[in-house]
């Protein structure tokens, strides 16, 4: 077990400063949030895009601050201790793995990134260790959780000083296991260096978030840094998904490296591949899983293609770590998944309700083809698009909804401060366009009682864009909505009058 230190020369020296003065010991946090600073923090001042943190040095420093990390040189009339080194968001990484004794080093880590899948293949990650009797731990874009200690997420992957507290928390508690999704910009702003991943995944790359890496080159690049040691130390095993382009050239580059590459497949010999893949809306997904350890037949309440890729990526890590193919079964047959991510809402009618996070084009696009192949009924969308946020997606989402939809109802999603009926004209260019039938209906739960009304034999209600989220906000207010609920609330009325 490896101890906290407390040090400054110590953190200094581990983090490759030059150290200028001393201030108060002993050092028992790191930040780059002048809010968080307290005494005896080290404050990192990081010089953003739109803030420039050396413009808090004065109030952490009256606050009792440790220290001050920076890249520049100290202010003349500088009074404490001052660490001056290469990379600001580096050295936050590597002053927090240092200060909470390394606890990435104390459990098995498992670090999944791509486009699509992440939350969910954390989410399963997190069963397989459940099931095999190991007390998990995770961070995904929905929900934090320690064992059965739920937190609300803050981001998607934290900051690296965020992650270093949250696993020393998870060693103190006694999880063996922590899953968590390291976004591409998460990792490009240093937020995943220094911790220890045992096992890396790569799910997929498609095209998204180029408005931040400029190519596709750039953001392969930005995901490949996971897996080759960039980030200081590589993982021990990759799992990487075969039926994906990037993927194959992801294999080839770590081979050539030496390093262990574990592949998955539905398509092709690969090490874990899944057969016999048959979906259904009200069984699920059943299909026969082989892995170099065995073969099994497995039935999971997830529904889609997709999710059996997630499902594999999940097992690779699980036999890598050791699991048995009998825990893994078990937690691929409970597990359901990540909430809102083509989460069906449970009604004994005779046609589906589904809940997806989709709020982009593309991803309502995914969403509906996945519901398409699963039915011969018809698809009714109930969607809107966020105010206040991208306004050129209204009209493809628009476009999107009308050719893939039977019935589009157009609602409001979180309009926040503007006029929802605006947003909603927006879009409704898009589904003109399409000559498909909709209907507009700005009250969200009005929304989803109609679509729910319309639904006969066979049909599919997909009630798009909010997934998880418990709230709404319309201004400046944010009130208690979950799709989840209205449908179920929904269902209850309609079932009155069938
Ligand atoms: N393996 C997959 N391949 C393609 N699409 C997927 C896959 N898994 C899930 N999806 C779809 O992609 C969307 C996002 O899924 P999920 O939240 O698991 O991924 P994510 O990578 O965490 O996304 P985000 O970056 O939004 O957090 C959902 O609409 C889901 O239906
Ligand atoms: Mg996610």
């Amino acid at each position: 077990m490896q101890e906290k230190t407390t040090d400054i020369s110590k953190i200094s020296d581990a983090i490759g400063a030059q150290l200028f003065g001393h201030g108060p010991e002993p050092v028992i946090d790191v930040t780059h949030d002048s809010r968080q600073a307290r005494e005896g923090t080290l404050f990192v001042a990081i010089k953003g895009l739109t803030m420039d943190g050396h413009r808090f040095v004065d109030d952490v420093g009256r606050r009792g601050a440790a220290g001050i990390i920076s890249e520049y040189d100290p202010p003349d009339n500088f009074k404490g201790a001052w660490l001056k080194v290469e990379d600001a968001r580096e050295a936050l990484a590597k002053a927090s793995a240092v200060i909470n004794g390394n606890p990435s080093h104390q459990l098995d880590l498992v670090g999944i990134t791509g486009t699509n899948g992440k939350t969910t293949t954390t989410y399963l990650c997190y069963a397989l260790a459940e099931a095999a009797g190991v007390k998990p731990a995770m961070l995904t874009t929905v929900e934090y959780r320690i064992g059965d200690k739920r937190e609300p997420a803050i981001r998607t992957t934290p900051e690296a000083s965020d992650t270093n507290r949250f696993l020393r928390r998870a060693v103190d508690d006694c999880c063996g296991f922590a899953a968590m999704e390291a976004s591409s910009q998460a990792i490009d702003l240093h937020r995943c260096d220094w911790l220890r991943f045992k096992i890396a995944v790569f799910t997929n790359l498609t095209q998204d978030h180029l408005d931040y890496h400029g190519t596709m080159e750039s953001y392969f690049d930005a995901k490949k840094k996971l897996f080759d040691g960039r980030l200081g130390e590589a993982p021990s095993v990759c799992v990487v998904n075969i039926d994906d382009e990037w993927g194959i050239k992801l294999v080839d580059d770590l081979r050539a490296r030496g390093q262990r590459v574990v592949t998955y497949s539905q398509r092709q010999t690969a090490d874990f591949i899944a057969e016999e893949i048959n979906v259904s809306l009200i069984r699920g997904t059943s299909f026969l899983l082989r892995t170099p350890k065995g073969e099994r037949q497995i039935t999971s309440p997830l529904v889609g293609r997709p999710h059996v890729y997630n499902m594999l990526a999940a097992t690779a890590a699980a036999v890598e770590l050791g699991y048995d193919l009998e825990a893994i079964e078990k937690g691929l047959s409970t597990c359901v998944g990540a909430p809102g991510r083509f989460e069906r809402v449970p009604n004994d009618r005779d046609f589906a309700v589904v809940v997806d996070y989709a709020h982009t084009d593309d991803a309502l696009l995914n969403t509906l083809k996945t519901a398409r192949d699963l039915t011969d009924g018809r698809i009714i969308t109930v969607f809107g698009c966020g105010g206040d946020r991208d306004k050129t997606k209204r009209i493809p989402m628009g476009r999107v909804a009308g050719e893939n939809s039977d019935v589009a109802i157009i609602t409001s999603d979180n309009p926040r401060t503007e006029n929802p009926m605006e947003i909603i004209r927006e879009i409704e260019v898009g589904v003109k366009e399409t000559g498909t039938r909709y209907e507009i209906l700005s009250d969200r739960r009005d929304a989803i009682f109609k679509a729910i009304a319309l639904a006969r034999q066979g049909d599919v209600v997909v009630i798009a864009g909010k997934g998880h989220e418990n709230y709404q906000v319309v201004g400046n207010d944010k009130f208690h909505f979950d799709d989840r609920e209205v449908a179920q609330e929904g269902l209850a009325r309609t079932a009155e009058t069938v």
